[in-house]
């Protein structure tokens, strides 16, 4: 599964946790550039609502059900395209608890004690003096594999998220990693893609925006509601005629995530020629409004039609589902949860070679060959630099195999560079494969 053609599209993924009512910090942070993104002809992408990551946090039925409907009434408002892109509800999709069972069976219980968000909950425990897992449930616990199974199960590429997610993405990294070694090359490694360009947005008091901060503007409040929130941004006390600091400004911070390069350049001129706050505000209002009012009256026909969203969730789940359910049913094969009927010989060579140093051979998106030589637990020993053909790739490999020692040296520079530890693993592993070749 390593292996894809280039003509083959990228394959996007990301999940939004059902908790909230999205604001304008999730529309410029997220769904807006989200949303152009999806319409590009060389990605494929999969947009879903992290309801099971929701339970986690919420324990209110209502809020979760809620918070569902609005987050996809957001999306489809914003003009995501349930044609183009899969978008689909995360609970609607029985492969993916399924999928967090076998991942959980190949992750280590130590790396998820160092978890950030587990950590950040057992500091805090240990701070109040309290016994460190007071409050913390085993969901919180197993977050991470859960988003494992999420973005794995579709094998995704990339998966953009904010910075706070790059070490769920290394996680889920490894439970593939770990799970091709034990049973074969299932997965696609997955990359996490952050975009430093799309900014945070401040929020009413200067911070950034966020529910933790209760500072939002909710992304589809009525255009008054707008007016007057907006009006509550903090500013300072400068009085009409008195020039502004752009730098520092809430108010021009935002007005600058929806103006483009001239706006923002006419608003700048004005924050110099001392506009009064009241003035600058009708501004931002009347800017934000634009651009959200089209889709604010989407919005509300969407959210007076909860059995239209229903209907396109569901048509999502089917078109997951036609990916997911074949896989996991192959995923049930590798693991051993097969017809007792069916013959058990194909695999059991598998328990003598777990022990063992292998190589693995594959093509990377850019069209060249690779291969890598992983330890016994499925740790990385070696790894080659691109190859044009797999002719290639595999007599380096042959030669690792047959002589150590002379093949390290011949091939350096068709390897990434390792320090003196790592070439003697290296060394070491070759030739207890070379021994058991022999029959040793
Ligand atoms: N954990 C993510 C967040 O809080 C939401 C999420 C769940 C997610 N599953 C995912 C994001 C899979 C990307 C991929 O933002």
């Amino acid at each position: 599964m390593t292996s894809s053609t280039s003509s083959s599209p990228t394959r996007f993924l990301t999940g939004i946790t059902t908790t909230g009512t999205p604001h304008l910090g999730n529309y410029v942070g997220s769904v807006r550039h989200s949303v152009r993104f999806s319409r590009r002809a060389d990605v494929q992408s999969f947009y879903f609502l992290a309801d099971y990551h929701a339970l986690i946090k919420v324990d209110e039925p209502a809020r979760i059900q809620r918070s569902t409907l609005e987050i996809a009434a957001t999306w489809l408002a914003c003009g995501l395209d349930p044609e183009r892109v899969v978008f689909y509800r995360q609970s609607d999709i029985p492969e993916i608890p399924e999928l967090t069972w076998f991942l959980t069976c190949v992750t280590g219980k130590g790396i998820l004690n160092r978890a950030h968000a587990y950590k950040a909950s057992v500091d805090k425990n240990l701070a109040k003096g309290e016994d460190p897992d007071a409050d913390v449930s085993a969901g919180l616990f197993m977050y991470p594999v859960l988003m494992g199974a999420d973005i794995l199960l579709f094998n995704a590429h990339k998966v953009p998220v904010g910075r706070d997610q790059v070490q769920h993405i290394e996680m889920a990294r490894d439970m593939a990693q770990r799970f091709n070694h034990l049973y074969g090359e299932h997965f696609t490694l997955p990359e996490a893609e952050i975009d430093d360009a799309v900014a945070t947005l401040p929020g009413l008091d200067g911070r950034k925006m966020s529910k933790s901060y209760d500072n939002t503007i909710p992304l589809f409040t009525p255009r008054t509601q707008l007016q007057k929130l907006i009006g509550g941004i903090l500013t300072d006390s400068r009085l009409p005629g008195e020039p502004k600091d752009t730098e520092g400004s809430a108010l021009f911070q935002i007005y600058q995530a929806f103006a483009d390069t001239e706006e923002t350049a006419a608003l700048r001129k004005a924050y110099a020629d001392g506009i009064a706050w009241g003035d600058a505000k009708q501004v931002v209002f009347e800017r934000i409004d634009r651009e959200i009012a089209p889709m604010r009256a989407h919005y509300e026909a969407l959210l007076d039609d909860p059995a239209q969203i229903e209907r396109i969730l569901l048509a999502g789940a089917e078109k997951a589902r036609a990916l997911s359910g074949p896989f996991v049913g192959r995923l049930r094969q590798a693991v051993g949860l097969r017809k007792l009927e069916a013959p058990a010989t194909a695999k059991i060579a598998k328990s003598a070679k777990v022990a063992r140093p292998s190589f693995k051979q594959y093509r990377e998106r850019d069209g060249r060959f690779y291969f890598k030589l992983l330890d016994a637990n499925g740790g990385l020993l070696l790894q080659s630099r691109a190859f044009a053909s797999p002719q290639e790739a595999g007599r380096a490999i042959g030669a690792l195999q047959q002589r150590p020692e002379e093949a390290l040296a011949t091939l350096a520079e068709h390897l990434e560079p390792v320090d003196n530890e790592g070439m003697r693993a290296a060394t070491d592993a070759l030739e207890a494969l070379a021994m058991s070749a022999s029959g040793g």
